[in-house]
Order: structure tokens, then C-alpha cells, then sequence
């Protein structure tokens, strides 16, 4: 097995060979003065188990863009079999056509992967793993989905949040958040969150909950404008709830984001390192690791 990290990944895609036991094989890559990306393999890997990890965030189109030429390169030189890890994958909440003629952007970037060359790709969290189990079985590739929820919890209950409220700030996830709050050791509750279609604004429903000073992990797959949480935690706020902690495994920050956070009161920011974030970072190096080893 030969790990290449990808230009966007060059850290966790060491880490990941480390926890292996594996060095990383670098590649070279470079961008042209007008935005173009120059990639080489800089040996052989004909018949070799390849691993590419590349995230597709921040620049999800460059990225995205580079994953695709890595693929390629590594079918071309003929690799046995291509792995993509791709730790977070963007698009991927465009899962299903919401509005007649809008693209089911998910499922053409799966395509593309597949059409490059790409045998395995493994995916970490994406938004909603059960609206896309049909579109993943269209595709002869296999789609691995793994979640870095459980390692998020335990580093909360290590770091002074034990025993607190697990809350989801959507119905989407809230399965997977009522399991991770038996581990928490708190109670479990989720808020609604309504988009318009046409518009893309959200509003959240906010229940009532018997809070009295408890601490609250909020779960989400993505801050992106960091709207869905600070509303929730504003709303738990409200209700008297002690420390909130915002905690999420895709860490896309807006401009601004951060701050519309803190306004709220969020005490503690906890994500992965699916993507490089200013925020306390919890590693995906092992869960991937992990994975790999079972293939
Ligand atoms: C969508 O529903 C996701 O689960 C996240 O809640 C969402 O992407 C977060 O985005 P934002 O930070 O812009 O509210």
C-alpha cells in the first residue's frame, strides 16, 4: 500500500501514513501563474494498492480538480487498485434534485471519481449518509462512509464535558447523535431546521428543554456560515443551559463565522482535521488508519 497525500491534505495524509506504519510518498504538484495545477508522481506504483488523500475544502473546485488528476495519473501508470480518501467532500449535501433542474452535484462528483479511476472512496461524515445510499449503490465504486463522531466525544468527555447534553441541530443527524449522547452520558434532544428551497435561508425551531445548568455538545457535520449553531446556541442559552460547546467535523468558516459563535456564547469551537481550522482539532489519522486496515 503506497499513501500520496494530495496538495490539500499534506499533513493528515501523513499522519494517516504514519498510524500505518507507512512514510508518505510525496508528490510534486505546483499551480501555474494563472491557476492551473501541475501534478507528477515521482515513482513507480504499477500494480501497487494506491491511497490518495485530498480534501476538497477550502477551493472545493481546485481541489477537487487536483483529486481528479491524481486518480487519473495513478490509473494511467497502473496502479491495481486506487483508494481515494477524501476526508471531507464537498457537494456532498446536494444530494438529491430539491428544485426540478438543479444538479445532483453529489452524484456527478461521484461519477467524475469513478470515471478517473477511483476502485474505493472513503468518505467521513457527509450530511445526510441515508439520503444517499441509493445514489451511492448507482456507482460501481465502492463508497466507504465513516464517521469521526465518537472520537469528537471522547475528546469532549476528556476536556470537562462529561456527562453533558448531546443536542443536534437538525432532525438530519439526530440518530447518530442520540447514540454518541449514551457515550456522553447526558440527556439528548434536536432542534428543526427548515430551508427554503428558493432562497437557501434557514429558520430553526427551538424546543423547550429541562436544562438547569447543564453543560451542551452541540453535533453537526459542517460550520460553514455558522448560522445553524449559533442559533442553537443562543437557544440553549436562552433556556439556561450552563457551558455550550459547538463541535463538528467539517470546519468550513465564512468570514465572519467565528464571530457570530463567540456573540453567541459558544464556550468551546472542537473540529477534525478533515480540514485545516483555527478551532481545537481532533485527528481522523487513526479512524482512517483504522479503516484502511481492513480493506
Ligand atoms: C446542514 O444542514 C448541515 O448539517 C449544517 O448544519 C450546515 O451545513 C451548517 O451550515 P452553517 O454553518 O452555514 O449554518
Amino acid at each position: 500500500m503506497i499513501i500520496i497525500p494530495g496538495p490539500a491534505s499534506a499533513v493528515l495524509g501523513e499522519a494517516i501514513a504514519k498510524e500505518l506504519g507507512f512514510e508518505a510518498t510525496l508528490l510534486n504538484h505546483r499551480l501555474f501563474p494563472d491557476g492551473e495545477t501541475y501534478i507528477r508522481f515521482p515513482e513507480a506504483i504499477q500494480g501497487e494498492t494506491v491511497v490518495l488523500v485530498q480534501t476538497t475544502a477550502p477551493n472545493p473546485d481546485r481541489k477537487l480538480m487536483q483529486l481528479l488528476f491524481m486518480a487519473r495519473t495513478a490509473k494511467d501508470m497502473g496502479a491495481a487498485r486506487i483508494i481515494a480518501v477524501i476526508p471531507y467532500l464537498a457537494y456532498a449535501r446536494q444530494d438529491k434534485r430539491f428544485l426540478e433542474g438543479e444538479s445532483l452535484s453529489f452524484d456527478i462528483i461521484l461519477g467524475m471519481l469513478e470515471s478517473a479511476g477511483v476502485n474505493d472512496t472513503v468518505l467521513i461524515d457527509i450530511h445526510n449518509e441515508k439520503a444517499v445510499e441509493a445514489l451511492m449503490k448507482k456507482h460501481e465504486m465502492r463508497i466507504h462512509t465513516l464517521t469521526a463522531i465518537y472520537y469528537l466525544a471522547e475528546y469532549m468527555k476528556e476536556n470537562s464535558y462529561q456527562g453533558a447534553y448531546s443536542l443536534s441541530p437538525d432532525l438530519g443527524r439526530s440518530e447518530l447523535v442520540e447514540k454518541v449522547s449514551q457515550l456522553m452520558g447526558g440527556g439528548f434532544a434536536f432542534f428543526m431546521k427548515v430551508r427554503d428551497r428558493y432562497t437557501g435561508k434557514t429558520t430553526m425551531k427551538v424546543k423547550n428543554l429541562d436544562l438547569d445548568g447543564k453543560d451542551v455538545v452541540i453535533f453537526d457535520d459542517i460550520i460553514s456560515s455558522g448560522g445553524t449553531m449559533a442559533r442553537a446556541i443562543q437557544g440553549l442559552k436562552d433556556q439556561g443551559a450552563g457551558k455550550v460547546a459547538a463541535v463538528c467535523t467539517h470546519a468550513l468558516p465564512v468570514p465572519g463565522a467565528n464571530e457570530k459563535l463567540k456573540n453567541a456564547g459558544a464556550d468551546k469551537i472542537v473540529a477534525t482535521d478533515t480540514v485545516e481550522s483555527i478551532y481545537e482539532t481532533v485527528s481522523v489519522a487513526k479512524l482512517v488508519a483504522d479503516f484502511l486496515n481492513t480493506l
